[in-house]
């Protein structure tokens, strides 16, 4: 006999009929003469009550039965008696699949703190909490490329492993196969990286920015959605070192189409999970309220979860220039009161996550998306702006997170591009293939990176990265 997934099974008007459903045991309540069994198979975050007649089902069976364990459940769909559900099952069979020792087992029907949870990750699965946001995430990819799709943009498989350092901030984790130990060394006794693999040295990619502008400059509109690795020692709730990213590049996009498509795709993505993934986004919503339930209202979520992503859909992004920033932050009542861990002073000065969050949460109340930055705090390969000390790149700013796009136009004036390489120690002679594009055929365009976990933060209203990626990936935690 076929089996019925939860999810259908629970919208399912033929009571009467037999079916057949796995999955793995939440909670069992037993009474004198009956038992009931909530049982999830990840569908949904919804369980099926599964109704156990003693009568029909031998007593001794139950008893091994606990939280945990895994069951296939043969009965009648039949209406429900209780309340929440419009079905439930009437066993006629339960198979034990696989028994989970209570002793042993360490989810409880209770509340397990995130941190818990995050040691158990490879059980973690099993709570409506991650259940919920698996399935969100996968919404959102499906989102993502289907938006693209729907544009016309080719997805282009970037590569992982690089010779390049595409952000020039050499926060990479270098990939060897030579010995650590015993290393072939050059006549002058540093390790030759040409005895290497792949005949020099290695990396995982921090962006695959520079190859789609490549494919970009063919395909005209491209965009990749990969892993991305950072060795940045950041131990922060927003930071990984294994993370997603999304990066379209465009030809023939100024900045301001730029901005345009990033607010268009944030905005298509929000409303994506709005409306096809109420269930789960309910639960998260729910879970945040309680989990807020205890803090000071100014430490509260101003929104219910909901609400805040109806917000976004319903409000133009504000857009600023970084000096117009710089002047709402230094004439701030917070910079005043040196209520800011660092003081807003001089111009030029990298914004920090604090003033990110001030300018979207106090100030505008609502996403910002700052441009023109000074070009001593950003990329080598952003277009400079006439003043010759900003450059055309474009932040977009999102409560609670801060930073969750990084983007701008690109410099494609093969001389500008070289003397911006120079100022900056960028290796030209091993980055000929990317100047090879200002030079053959050269036209102005833009792109941006979305940072996938930053995203999924806000979505699902959780606090911490590492709870919004099934392995995270952080200093001194490769566990799973
Ligand atoms: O601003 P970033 O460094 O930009 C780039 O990598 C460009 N090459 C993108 C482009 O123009 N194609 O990173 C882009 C985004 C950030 O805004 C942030 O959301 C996310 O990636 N991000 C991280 N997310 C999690 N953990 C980290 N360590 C992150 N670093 C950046
Ligand atoms: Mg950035």
């Amino acid at each position: 006999m076929k089996r019925n997934r939860i999810k259908e099974l629970l919208k399912s008007d033929a009571t009467g009929s037999e079916v057949r459903v796995m999955g793995w045991v939440r909670t069992k309540r037993q009474s004198k003469n009956v038992a009931f069994i909530a049982l999830n198979d990840g569908s949904t975050i919804n369980n099926v009550q599964i109704v156990v007649d003693f009568a029909k089902i031998q007593e001794d069976l139950l008893q091994k039965i606990h939280t945990g364990a895994s069951l296939s459940v043969t009965g009648e769909l039949i209406e429900s008696q209780g309340s929440g559900q419009k079905v439930e099952v009437l066993a006629k069979e339960i198979i034990i699949l696989g028994e989970a020792d209570p002793d042993e087992y360490p989810l409880q029907p209770k509340r397990h703190s995130l941190e818990f949870l995050r040691e158990i990750a490879h059980l973690r699965f099993r709570t409506n909490t991650f259940s919920a946001i698996n399935r969100i995430r996968h919404q959102m990819i499906f989102a993502i490329h289907r938006f693209f799709t729907e544009k016309g943009f080719v997805n282009i498989h970037t590569p992982i492993i690089t010779a390049s350092d595409a952000e020039g901030a050499g926060e990479m984790f270098r990939v060897t196969t030579l010995d650590p130990k015993n290393p072939p060394l050059t006549e002058t006794g540093e390790v030759d990286w040409k005895a290497d693999f792949f005949g020099r040295k290695t990396n995982l990619t921090v962006s695959g920015q520079l190859e789609g502008e490549l494919a970009a400059m063919g395909l005209g509109e491209i965009y990749t959605f990969g892993p991305t690795f950072r060795a940045e020692n950041s131990n922060t709730s927003r930071h990984l070192a294994e993370f997603w990213m999304i990066e379209p590049e465009m030809a023939f996009y100024d900045i301001h189409d730029n901005m345009d498509l990033a607010e268009e795709m944030l905005k298509y993505v929000i409303r994506y999970i709005l409306e096809n993934a109420d269930d789960d986004l309910s639960f998260l919503s729910q879970r945040l309220i309680f989990e807020e339930k205890g803090l000071p209202q100014d430490k509260r979520s101003p929104f219910e979860l909901k609400e805040k992503l109806r917000f976004v859909l319903e409000n133009d992004f504000a857009r600023i220039t970084y000096t117009e920033a710089f002047d709402i932050l230094r004439n701030s009542k917070m910079n005043k009161k040196k209520r800011f861990q660092f003081p807003v002073q001089e111009w030029g000065f990298d914004m920090q996550s604090e003033h990110e969050r001030y300018l979207v949460e106090k100030h505008f109340k609502k996403p910002v998306i700052v441009t023109d930055y000074p070009k001593d705090i950003k990329s080598f390969y952003m277009k400079l702006n006439e003043d010759g000390k900003t450059v055309r790149a474009m932040d977009i700013l999102f409560p609670q997170i801060g930073e969750i796009v990084g983007g701008s136009q690109r410099e494609e004036n093969l001389e500008l591009l070289i003397r911006r390489m120079d100022e900056m120690g960028v290796p030209k002679e091993e980055m000929w293939w990317y100047l090879d594009t200002r030079k053959f055929g050269s036209v102005p365009h833009s792109g941006f990176g979305l940072g996938f976990e930053r995203l999924m933060l806000f979505v699902t209203g959780m606090k911490n990265i590492r709870d919004v990626i099934a392995f995270p990936r952080t200093p001194k935690n490769a566990e799973f």
